[in-house]
């Protein structure tokens, strides 16, 4: 039978809600030590407290805060061999894209971008020195457009384009770069973005969040179901297992069938 245990600290980013929380579930299940990070501490806390991991209050746009948190992390737990950039915002809706403000631009690049290049930079000696893992969390609208959240899909596709770049640096040194491109999760993410879609429609979607959601689910996808976080924390552990020691640079779909 084929094994799929980890062993080592795995860091995972906006681990107190949705994706990010099931992630850190998963990968303390498969055996690693998990160091929950979030802006959230006082649920991260309590995922922490769940799974035996650790919690720590962090901006990931904030490049100082990043590098003092990762060293708070290696002398709490060790060094890190899993990174889970799994952080991220929706942006406000721009359609046109003129809408949408410069704070917008900055604020959804901040978080979806540059949050996961500081973690890489923090923890890269780590990961080189332990044939570390790297999976960024990104989005279907980073491989296909959408026109209604311009920096929010413009600022994944940079994610799923610096998630290459990475994979050919970390290369000689046995360290794997992948992203999961996740289709529709229901997460606490969804709860806001589904009435800011609903308005922006004028209800042609659905009055409320999840039926927004569902209507997409149902028309957007061919499998005809949503995608679950657990879809999510399964392929990431895998990602870190040795089992994928040769997939690297890939942008991986879970969504459905969506960007078929
Ligand atoms: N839910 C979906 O349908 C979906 C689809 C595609 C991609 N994604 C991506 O999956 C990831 C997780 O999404 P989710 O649905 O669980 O979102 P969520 O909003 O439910 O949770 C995101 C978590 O990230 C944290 N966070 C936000 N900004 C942060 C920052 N600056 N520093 C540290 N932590 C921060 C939040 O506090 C929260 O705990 C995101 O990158 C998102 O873009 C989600």
């Amino acid at each position: 039978m084929i094994e799929l245990s980890l062993s080592g600290v795995a860091v995972v980013t906006g681990a107190a809600k949705g994706i990010g929380q099931e992630i850190a579930r998963t990968l303390a299940k498969a055996g690693a030590r998990v160091a929950l990070v979030d802006v959230d501490l006082a649920s991260a806390r309590e995922i922490a407290l769940e799974i035996g991991g650790m919690a720590y209050a962090c901006d990931v746009t904030d490049k100082a805060a990043v590098e003092a948190t990762a060293r708070e992390i290696q002398s709490d737990m060790g060094a890190v061999r899993y990174l889970i950039n799994n952080a991220g915002i929706v942006s406000p809706p721009g359609d046109p894209f003129t809408e949408n403000s410069e704070e917008d631009w900055d604020k959804t690049f901040a978080v979806n971008v540059k949050g996961g290049i500081f973690w890489a930079g923090a923890l890269k000696s780590d990961l080189e020195a332990h044939e570390g893992r790297i999976v960024n969390i990104t989005s279907i609208v980073g491989v296909i457009a959408a026109p209604f959240l311009p920096p929010y899909s413009v600022s994944k596709s940079a994610a799923n384009g610096m998630t290459r770049v990475l994979a050919r640096q970390f290369a000689s040194k046995q360290v794997t770069v992948n992203a999961i491109a996740p289709g529709y999760v229901w997460s606490p993410l969804w709860e806001e973005l589904g009435i800011d879609i609903a308005k922006a429609s004028n209800g042609a979607f659905g009055e409320n969040a999840t039926d927004v959601f569902q209507g997409r689910v149902d028309s957007l996808v061919p499998m005809k179901r949503a995608q679950t976080p657990e879809d999510i924390a399964a392929c990431t552990a895998f990602l870190c297992s040795d089992l994928a020691k040769n997939i690297t640079g890939q942008i991986i779909g879970v969504d459905g069938g969506i960007t078929i």
